[in-house]
């Protein structure tokens, strides 16, 4: 059967299946290769389905765009939140395999069950010490909903507002949205703009850019949870993780910086050589494991300038998929879902249980407005704020 993809598509609503992730063998049009397709479509991004992202939210709306190469990976993205719902790369033995966690629905990353699922997010990431800041000797004051902080931008911050999307061709979407003055509590219109590429050597590039017309902070970076082995296939634990830093900033018991850069050598931070993460853990004989809740604390990287570096390499131990993280900030937050709590099913009908995913948001350091010896996120009018990281996938054997 020959399947006419667009008639399918309008009659359906199911853009997913524009998104064929891998090559087919054979030649395009033929029986073998439509039905080859409409296989890998499926094994691609799962049952999703474009109507559940296509909702009203504050009077704009939202939708869900696909990114696809010919190298078997393929993202699924919703303009709800700049979100990364579904992200598709080939296992050791060419398996499709979804490394994204997160929701079926647009519904459900507007409930209570999210957890910055897969989201841009802005426009301060991390936490602010008791939500206050000044700039200039003007003290700011912004919605404390995380304990006595300010966490990711606020109670609304950028994972809960309809972004504009533009998606140019199959490998990039670019994503706008104008943060209003005193949206937050946070000072100056800022105009952000993001761009998420899917490159042909199965890396998803994400340049974020911002000005503003007022002396304002930004700190930007993606919320994405990944479980390399694939969404619900249980605890992360048995990852391998390396890590590009021989510091870290330790943490209060509320997770705010103490100001300090401690060595991570002789600590179970160290992640210099590959470590599984489950392998020290113990809370009972780490102070900072007790007061992140597991790790859940920003690393200082290494070789941190303007440019790319290498900033962290994680290796699923069933799937044999490597996760290369490069980035042109300073700082990693490494966190690995310690507040999951099981009380959500993501796409694939698995629960959102304990450490069954983990996080490496790309970021300055968290509270960089109250921390003197920390690199500055102060954006001035007539200077753009710019940032990119790398995630990229491949195989060991
Ligand atoms: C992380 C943060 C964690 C937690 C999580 C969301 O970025 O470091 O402490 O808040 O987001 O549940």
């Amino acid at each position: 059967m020959i399947i006419d993809y667009k008639n399918l598509i309008t009659a359906t609503g199911l853009v997913l299946l524009t998104a064929a992730c891998n090559q087919p063998a054979n030649e395009p049009g033929t029986t073998e290769a439509a039905e080859q397709e409409a296989n890998t479509v499926t094994a691609c991004v799962g049952s999703l389905d474009r109507k559940d992202f296509q909702d009203t939210i504050d009077g704009k709306s939202s939708d869900l765009y696909v990114l696809k190469n010919s190298n078997g990976a393929c993202a699924a993205i919703t303009s709800y939140g700049g979100r990364i719902v579904s992200l598709v790369v080939p296992d050791k033995d060419g398996k499709p395999t979804d490394v994204s966690v997160g929701f079926k629905t647009v519904k459900e990353y507007q409930g209570p069950g999210d957890a910055y699922f897969g989201a841009l997010i802005g426009r301060v990431g991390n936490r602010i010490a008791k939500g206050k800041f000044s700039l200039d000797g003007k003290e700011y004051t912004l919605a404390t909903n995380n304990g006595p902080n300010s966490l990711h931008g606020g109670i609304k911050g950028f994972q809960a507002v309809v972004w504009n999307a533009v998606q140019s061709n199959d490998s990039t979407l670019s994503l706008s949205y104008v943060s209003k003055d005193g949206e937050e509590g946070y000072p100056g219109n800022l105009t952000v703009n993001v761009v998420y590429t899917l490159g042909a050597d199965n890396a998803v590039k994400i340049d974020y850019k911002a000005t503003t017309d007022q002396k304002t902070v930004a700190n930007l970076s993606n919320h994405t949870y990944f479980n390399l082995n694939g969404e619900g296939s249980g605890t992360i634990l048995n990852h391998l993780v390396q890590i590009n830093a021989d510091k870290y900033t330790p943490v209060d018991a509320t997770l705010i910086p103490t100001g300090k850069l401690e060595p991570v050598a002789g600590t179970p931070f160290d992640f210099t050589k590959p470590a599984a993460i489950g392998a020290r853990l113990d809370t009972n004989v780490n102070q900072q494991l007790k007061n992140g809740g597991g790790y859940d604390h920003n690393f200082v990287l290494n070789d941190a300038g303007t440019s790319l570096h290498q900033a962290a390499q994680v290796t699923g131990d069933q799937s044999g998929i490597v996760m290369d993280v490069f980035t042109t900030e300073p700082g990693l937050q490494f966190y690995i879902g310690n507040f999951m709590s099981g009380k959500s099913s993501f796409k694939s009908g698995a629960k959102d249980d304990y450490r069954t995913a983990f996080c490496m948001e790309t970021q300055h350091f968290p509270d960089a407005p109250n921390q003197k010896n920390f690199p500055s996120i102060v954006l001035e009018p007539g200077k753009e704020y710019t940032s990119t990281t790398i995630y990229k996938f491949g195989v060991k054997k």
